[in-house]
């Protein structure tokens, strides 16, 4: 992969002189910086050629890195690092077991969600980029180059889905109806790369619960969907396209950014096990419901209903 020139994204991008810096942080300006960063990443993501989609096994044949989610989180650290140098940093492929979220603002970055999409070309991967401070997402941005979907938020000012320049909405994109349950809805539902042991026979035993009719004991909901990215999958929560995302076993750079564009489209996050109505950045197990004038907590209570465990990490 050609080296991507921190010089030259920079005086893309000038860094204010240290005496103009804000004391206030300026999460407007944050935004837009990592809406800029998110559309370099995109460009490496899209001129990506067969050598730097070759990939390495990491813990399975499901669980891939590609050079190029590497060179995507190089450079995106080295911008922040440039831009923000006192800001923590917390990204997917340099990610020590060690390390924790703190409660100093911290930049969250997947360069890749949907890793295995980009490795087959499948048009359903984005660079996810997060600001979280005290633990909380305050700006999200997820793009996803191929089909040249922006979504991104700031905390208390909205959340946009943008086409380009001349298209972009608000969200929800369309009046939110209310929700009228697991029968009446469609579900995101991703499959992660853990495919033995209790949390996978949980997810099998609870998607086949979820998809089953009545008279064969299940739910039937409209159907299921899965994107092969869970940043993208919440985006679409946020959005109105799908009423839930169930998930447990993903991390916290995939899903930091999609959370706060979650909540300011009207969202919620519950935790995908039953009885958490304040589940933490890092806790691995989510359960989104879109924005709606009513039925949000009853279809969380319906969700864990279905449920016969819990996810354990
Ligand atoms: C994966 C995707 C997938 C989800 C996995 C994630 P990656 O991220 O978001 O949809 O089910 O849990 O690890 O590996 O493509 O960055
Ligand atoms: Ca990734």
């Amino acid at each position: 992969m050609a080296p991507i020139s921190i010089d030259s994204l920079a005086s893309e991008m000038p860094i204010p002189p240290k005496h103009l810096i804000p004391i206030a942080i300026d999460l407007q300006e944050i935004h837009d910086r990592l809406i800029f960063i998110a559309h370099v990443a995109g460009d490496m993501m899209l001129k990506a050629t067969q050598s730097t989609r070759l990939s390495e096994i990491k813990s399975n044949t499901s669980d891939q890195v590609t050079a190029t989610d590497r060179a995507i989180e190089n450079m995106v650290k080295a911008v922040l690092k440039l831009h923000y140098p006192h800001f923590e940093f917390l990204g997917e492929e340099t990610f020590k077991t060690e390390q924790k979220l703190g409660n100093g603002p911290t930049f969250i970055c997947d360069p890749i969600d949907g890793t295995l999409n980009f490795i087959h070309g499948f048009p359903g991967s984005a660079v996810s980029l997060a600001l979280a401070i005290d633990k909380k997402a305050v700006v999200g941005v997820v793009f996803n180059p191929a089909r040249k979907e922006l979504y991104s938020a700031i905390q208390g000012r909205g959340a946009y889905l943008s086409r380009g320049a001349d298209h972009v909405v608000r969200l929800p994109v369309r009046d939110a109806s209310p929700l009228q349950g697991l029968s009446s809805s469609l579900i995101g539902l991703e499959w992660g790369s853990q495919r033995c042991g209790s949390n996978w026979d949980l997810r099998t035993r609870t998607a086949m619960k979820l998809m089953s009719a009545a008279d064969a004991g299940g739910q039937m909901c409209h159907s299921l969907r899965s994107s092969g990215s869970a940043a993208l999958t919440c985006c679409y929560v946020a959005a109105g396209f799908l009423d839930l995302w169930w998930e447990g076993g993903c991390w916290v750079w995939d899903v930091c950014a999609a959370w706060i564009i979650l909540e300011e489209a009207g969202g919620i996050m519950a935790s995908a096990n039953p009885g958490d109505w304040t589940p933490s950045l890092e806790g691995r197990a989510y359960l989104a419901v879109r924005g709606a004038p009513t039925g949000q907590k009853e279809l969380v209570e319906e969700m864990w209903g279905c449920m016969d465990g819990q996810f354990v990490f």
